[in-house]
C-alpha cells in the first residue's frame, strides 16, 4: 500500500469514527445545537447533564469530581473525557441534585447544599449560548456579541485557537483527579515574557521563561490545529519564538496544551479512535524536580528514573505522604541551644544539595569539615550550605525548594537530634514490644553503631571498668556476666569519653571522624572506594569511615585488627558481635534484624547468617 492510499484509509476512518459518534451521541443526549435555549437546564445524573457541541467532541455541563460534580467543558468525544476548562475551580463539588439553568439573564448553578453560584461574571443579561466545536463555551447578548467566553478565561489548559493573551495565566490544577488549583503558573506577562513561577510568588522565583521579556506588550501565546504551540507579536503579526514544530497537517487528530499539576507544562495530541490515548508531543522541561515548590517545606527533591521523588530531610517525616507539597515536619524534638552540650546531636551530611538561601550568616572557610563543626557549635545554625570550595552559609528551618542534583556541588549539612539511646531490659513481652516499636523507628542505627563501639571496643576491653563507673552514678547495679541495660547516650557519652575511648593509637581528630557516623547518613554519602582493604586505622587514613573498616575488616577476616594488641579478646563473640552490627547497618530497611533477633543474636542463641557486604549504601544515594 502506497502513503496516499494509507492517507486515505485514515481519512475513511477517522470519517466513520465521527460519524459512530455523531449518531451514538444524538441517541444519548439531544441538546446537540449551535443556540442553546435559555429554557434548557442541566443536572447531573440524567441525560440532561450536558450541553454537546455540534459534532459531540466537546460538551459543557456537569462531569464528576471527587465525591460530587462540577461544572465546566470537557472533551465528550473521547472515552476519558478530558476536563479542559472547569466553572468556580475552587469551590467544593456539588451533590447529584443540583442543578444548572438560566436564570434572569444569568447561568446558575442552583445548589441544594450549598449557595446558588454564577457560572460566568457577566453584566449584561444573556441571551444565547453556544458549545463550540473548538471546546470553547461562548455567552452572547441580545445582539448576538460575545459577553463572556470560556477561552477567555482559561484554567489550566488551553487548546487550538486559544490565545493566552498579555496579563493572562493558566493555573495548574491540584492533581489529575482534582481540578481545583494547584501549585503553579505560567503566565504570559505583558513584557512579553512566558515565565512559569510556583504560587504565590514571582520573581526571582521562575523556573521556567521564554527570555522573550523586550518584545514588547501585545504577545501571545498560541496552539494551532497542527500541534504548533509560538509567541506571536500581535501588532507585527510575526512569530516571536516556536515551542513546538507542529506537525504538517493534523491527521484527524486534536491537540491541547495543559499546564499539569507537577508543573510541566505539555502539548497533547490524541486521535478519536476511542481506544487511543493523548500522548505527549513536548514538554516544557525533562528536568521534573525544576518546579520549584513540589516538595514543600523540609523536603527535598530527586529525580529517580525521570520521575520526581519527594524526600523528607533527616529527623523529618511527610505531613501527609499523599501530598508531598504539605511538606514534612519533625520526628523528633527540636534541636535546642541545651541539647549542644547533652552530645544529642548529629550533623548528617549530603551532597549535591540546594534549597533557597536564606542564611542568616556566611562564613568564609577553606575547610568543608570546619564548616561542619561550625555549623555543630553554633546553636542557632540548623542547616549549613558548603560551597565554591570556601562559602560556609548557615540557616534556620524551615528550608524551601530543597533538591538534589548533580547540577549542584554544594554539600550541605543538616543538624538532626537524637533520642536518649536505650538498651531494651529484659521486661514482660508487651513492654518488650513496645520497646522495640520505639527503638526501631528512631535508633536502630544508633544502636547499631553502639553495639558495634560499645560492644566491640569497650564491653570486651573495659567491661568491668565500664559498668563500675556507671554503677558508680547510682543508675545501674553492677551484675556478674554482661547484661543489656538500659543507659542513657549522655551515660554513653561520658564513660567513652565523648566516644574518643581508646579507639586506638590515632590522633583524636582521625578517632572523632571515624566514630561519629552513628547517624547513617554521613556514611551514606561517603564515597567508597571500590577496592576495600582492611585499613591499618592507626595509619590515620582520613577519607575511612568506621563502618567501612570493620566490613573491609570482617571480610578480610582480620577482626583482629579492631581490637588492636589485645590478646584475651574472645575472637568468636567479637566475630558475633561485629555480624549483628553488620546486618543493623544494612540500608535496606527489611534487610536488618528486628530488636528480638538482635538480642537472640547477641545471646548467641541463633546462628547469625553472615551478612551482604554494604555496598548498597552507595546506591541509595
Ligand atoms: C442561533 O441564533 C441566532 C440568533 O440568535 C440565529 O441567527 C442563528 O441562525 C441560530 N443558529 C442556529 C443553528 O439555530
Ligand atoms: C440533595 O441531596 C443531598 C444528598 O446528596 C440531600 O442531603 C439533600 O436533602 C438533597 N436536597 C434536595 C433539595 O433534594
Ligand atoms: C512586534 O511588531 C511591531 C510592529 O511591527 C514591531 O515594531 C516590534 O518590533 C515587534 N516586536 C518584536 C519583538 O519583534
Ligand atoms: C517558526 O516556525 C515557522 C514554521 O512553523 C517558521 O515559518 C518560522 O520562521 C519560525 N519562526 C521562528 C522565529 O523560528
Amino acid at each position: 500500500m502506497n502513503h496516499q492510499n494509507s492517507n486515505f484509509f485514515t481519512f475513511i476512518a477517522y470519517t466513520l469514527i465521527i460519524l459512530f459518534f455523531t449518531t451514538y451521541s444524538t441517541v444519548e443526549a439531544q441538546q446537540r445545537s449551535t443556540n442553546i435555549s435559555l429554557s434548557s437546564s442541566l443536572t447531573p445524573d440524567s441525560t440532561n447533564s450536558s450541553w454537546l457541541s455540534r459534532s459531540g467532541l466537546y460538551a459543557f455541563g456537569f462531569y464528576r469530581r471527587g465525591s460530587g460534580y462540577a461544572v465546566g467543558v470537557f472533551a465528550a468525544g473521547i472515552p476519558e473525557k478530558t476536563v479542559v476548562w472547569t466553572a468556580n475551580r475552587d469551590d467544593p463539588p456539588v451533590p447529584s441534585n443540583a442543578t444548572l439553568a438560566f436564570i434572569d439573564g444569568k447561568l446558575v448553578l442552583n445548589n441544594p447544599q450549598g449557595e446558588n453560584t454564577n457560572i460566568a461574571d457577566v453584566s449584561q443579561s444573556i441571551s444565547t449560548a453556544s458549545m463550540l466545536d473548538s471546546g470553547n463555551f461562548v455567552l452572547y447578548n441580545s445582539v448576538r456579541a460575545i459577553i463572556w467566553q470560556s477561552f477567555d478565561n482559561p484554567t489550566d489548559t488551553i487548546l487550538p485557537g486559544q490565545p493566552l493573551v498579555a496579563g493572562k495565566r493558566l493555573v495548574s490544577s491540584f492533581s489529575e483527579a482534582d481540578s481545583s488549583s494547584g501549585l503553579f503558573r505560567l503566565e504570559m506577562q505583558k513584557d512579553g515574557n512566558l515565565v512559569s513561577y510556583p504560587l504565590p510568588f514571582a520573581d526571582p522565583y521562575a523556573y521556567y521563561a521564554t527570555g522573550t521579556y523586550m518584545a514588547g506588550e501585545n504577545i501571545t501565546l498560541n496552539l494551532d490545529d497542527n500541534g504548533h504551540l509560538y509567541l506571536l507579536n500581535l501588532t507585527g503579526d510575526n512569530i516571536i519564538q516556536n515551542l513546538t514544530a507542529g506537525e504538517s497537517s493534523n491527521d484527524g487528530k486534536i491537540y491541547r496544551m495543559t499546564l499539569n499539576a507537577d508543573g510541566i507544562f505539555r502539548v497533547y495530541s490524541r486521535t478519536l479512535d476511542p481506544k487511543g490515548n493523548w500522548s505527549v508531543k513536548w514538554y516544557s522541561s525533562a528536568d521534573m524536580c525544576a518546579p520549584i515548590g513540589l516538595c514543600g517545606l523540609n523536603g527535598y527533591c530527586i529525580m529517580i528514573d525521570d520521575k520526581a521523588d519527594c524526600r523528607c530531610l533527616p529527623g523529618f517525616n511527610f505531613i501527609n505522604p499523599q501530598i508531598w507539597s504539605q511538606g514534612c515536619e519533625r520526628s523528633f524534638a527540636a534541636v535546642s541551644c541545651n541539647n549542644t552540650k547533652g552530645g544529642n546531636i548529629t550533623m548528617s551530611k549530603f551532597e549535591n544539595m540546594s534549597w533557597e538561601d536564606e542564611s542568616y550568616m556566611v562564613v568564609e572557610l577553606p575547610n568543608i569539615d570546619d564548616c561542619e563543626r561550625s555549623c555543630f557549635e553554633d546553636c542557632n545554625c540548623e542547616v549549613a550550605l558548603y560551597s565554591d570550595g570556601k562559602n560556609c552559609k548557615k540557616q534556620k528551618l524551615p528550608l524551601r525548594y530543597g533538591r538534589r542534583s548533580l547540577g549542584t556541588s554544594q554539600v550541605a549539612f543538616i543538624k538532626v537530634t537524637k533520642e536518649p539511646l536505650a538498651l531494651p531490659p529484659k521486661g514482660t513481652e508487651k513492654e518488650l514490644r513496645l520497646e522495640i516499636v520505639l527503638i526501631i523507628g528512631a535508633s536502630l542505627i544508633t544502636f547499631a553503631f553502639m553495639v558495634l563501639t560499645v560492644s566491640g571496643f569497650l564491653i570486651y576491653r573495659n567491661r568491668v571498668w565500664v559498668y563500675k563507673k556507671i554503677s558508680e552514678q547510682g543508675h545501674i547495679e553492677v551484675s556478674g556476666d554482661i547484661v543489656l541495660r538500659t543507659f542513657t547516650f549522655a551515660e554513653l557519652e561520658e564513660v567513652t569519653n565523648g566516644f574518643r575511648e581508646e579507639l586506638g593509637r590515632g590522633a583524636s581528630g582521625t578517632v572523632y571522624k571515624g566514630i561519629i557516623p552513628y547517624n547513617q547518613k554521613v556514611v551514606a554519602v561517603k564515597k567508597l572506594e571500590k577496592a576495600r582493604k582492611c585499613l591499618d586505622w592507626s595509619r590515620g587514613e582520613d577519607e575511612a569511615v568506621l563502618e567501612d573498616w570493620v566490613c573491609d575488616c570482617f571480610e578480610a577476616r582480620e577482626l583482629g585488627k579492631l581490637v588492636g594488641h589485645e590478646e584475651e579478646v574472645d575472637k568468636r563473640k567479637l566475630e558475633r558481635m561485629v555480624k549483628v552490627a553488620l546486618w543493623c547497618i544494612q540500608d535496606e530497611p527489611s534487610l536488618r534484624p528486628s530488636m528480638k533477633k538482635v538480642l537472640l543474636m547477641i545471646e548467641g542463641t541463633v546462628d547469625i547468617p553472615t551478612p551482604p557486604s554494604p555496598t548498597s549504601f552507595l546506591s541509595s544515594i
